[in-house]
């Protein structure tokens, strides 16, 4: 890291620990962790997400919602390519009346002068009200927070760090999109939308099913090993009661779930089991047939080395692609996310099954926009205000 050693301190401790220097009282200050994204937050963050997507429907509600943080700016700094959590951000923003502006290439910016990236970042804090980035450097928007908060102490400027995906470790909000659509698949009730509920049906034909992520099971496939939004989502679900995890990865070392991240869970009181098929049984049953929500990766292939890239190469990728045979497998309300891209060539998700009810991946992605947006509202300490004008808005 280098400019950011005077951080190596913070840096090294244990993350419980840490983060209530990201928090400030009930709110979040930064957004770093997703082990910041507790199941209380989470459904606060719900309930105004189904609020922001219901008042967008009217262009009423677009006006309103378009007021309400009209005084904020946003800077996207983005030095690692992304379209869906760039432009979510960026629609997010819109929606509530944020200005936004980016940066996406260093090349552009002085960093290409030797600017240090401490000095980029204190610069942006200088001219907006939060920074959202993605960068290659794991611990980089962590640094940021710090500075952040080390410059708040010295009672100068200091804005909110939004971690938009970081190195192959985390990626926060993306956990919160996937979250935001495991909660809507089982438990939204769309009785303020004047639309049936999709999960009472659900519940008809499946009376064991329980509304919320707790006792389910949840089938992670693809790249476990560099896939950062497995591993935040992972975190994310541990906190719920008896979770059981599936991790159906190629059986090679980059790409299996790291084992630290497994004693992790396990600690946690998760259920996990490692497979390499998605064919493969348990207790004498198909895997497939008892999950509850699927989560579709792709290979990371950015991430591989030369030698890696040969080893993948031999290996069969046909076990980890959802066919429609497979997806037949699938329990009738089972969802199926992908955090996207998918992977064209390897096709881990054929075109074909885009069709299928359970395919959310789509909606997920919408679902980003709106919790994104119930997430900038939070952090600006705007969550009373939306209150009050959904208020209105019904009246
Ligand atoms: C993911 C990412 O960047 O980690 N994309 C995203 O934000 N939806 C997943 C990926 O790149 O595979």
């Amino acid at each position: 890291m280098g400019e950011f050693d005077s951080f190596k301190y913070q840096l090294d401790r244990p993350l419980d620990v840490k983060l209530s220097e990201f928090q400030r009282n009930d709110r979040l200050k930064h957004l770093i962790f997703a082990a910041q994204l507790t199941p209380g937050l989470l459904e606060k963050l719900r309930r105004m997400a189904d609020m922001i997507r219901h008042m967008s429907r009217t262009r009423q509600g677009n006006m309103q919602l378009k007021n309400l943080l009209a005084h904020r700016r946003a800077m996207l700094y983005f030095t690692q390519p992304s379209t869906r959590t760039f432009l979510s951000f960026m629609a997010a923003c819109q929606i509530l009346g944020i200005t936004c502006n980016e940066v996406r290439d260093t090349a552009t910016s002085s960093e290409t002068k030797r600017e240090s990236k401490a000095d980029s970042i204190r610069m942006f804090s200088s001219y907006f009200d939060v920074i959202i980035m993605r960068t290659m450097i794991s611990e980089f928007s962590e640094c940021c927070a710090y500075l952040m908060n080390q410059l708040e102490l010295q009672e100068m400027r200091s804005v909110p760090i939004i971690n938009a995906g970081a190195g192959a470790d985390e990626h926060p909000t993306q956990a919160l999109l996937d979250m935001y659509t495991i909660l809507r698949t089982f438990t939204h009730d769309y009785s303020r939308e004047s639309k049936r509920s999709r999960f009472i049906e659900l519940q008809a034909s499946y009376p064991e099913l329980v509304a919320g992520p707790a006792r389910k099971t949840y089938l992670f496939c693809g790249d476990m090993g560099r896939g950062r939004t497995a591993r935040s989502l992972a975190t994310v679900l541990s906190q719920y009661e008896q979770v059981r995890m599936f991790f159906v990865t190629p059986d090679h070392g980059e790409l299996i779930m790291e084992r630290a991240m497994i004693d992790k869970l396990r600690a946690r009181g998760v259920e996990v089991h490692e497979f390499n098929s998605l064919d493969a049984q348990h207790d004498g049953h198909p895997i497939l047939a008892q999950t509850d929500c699927l989560y579709m990766t792709r290979i990371q292939r950015e991430h591989n080395s030369a030698q890696v890239e040969a080893e993948l190469g031999q290996i069969d990728l046909s076990p980890f692609k959802l066919t429609p045979a497979r997806a037949s497998v699938l329990k009738t309300y089972a969802p199926i996310l992908h955090p996207f891209p998918r992977d064209s060539v390897v096709g881990e998700i054929p075109t074909s099954i885009d069709a299928d009810p359970r395919a959310m991946y789509f909606r997920q992605a919408r679902n980003g926009m709106w919790i994104r947006a119930a997430l900038l509202v939070h952090l600006f300490d705007a969550a009373e205000e939306l209150m009050l004008i959904y208020g209105q808005f019904h009246q």
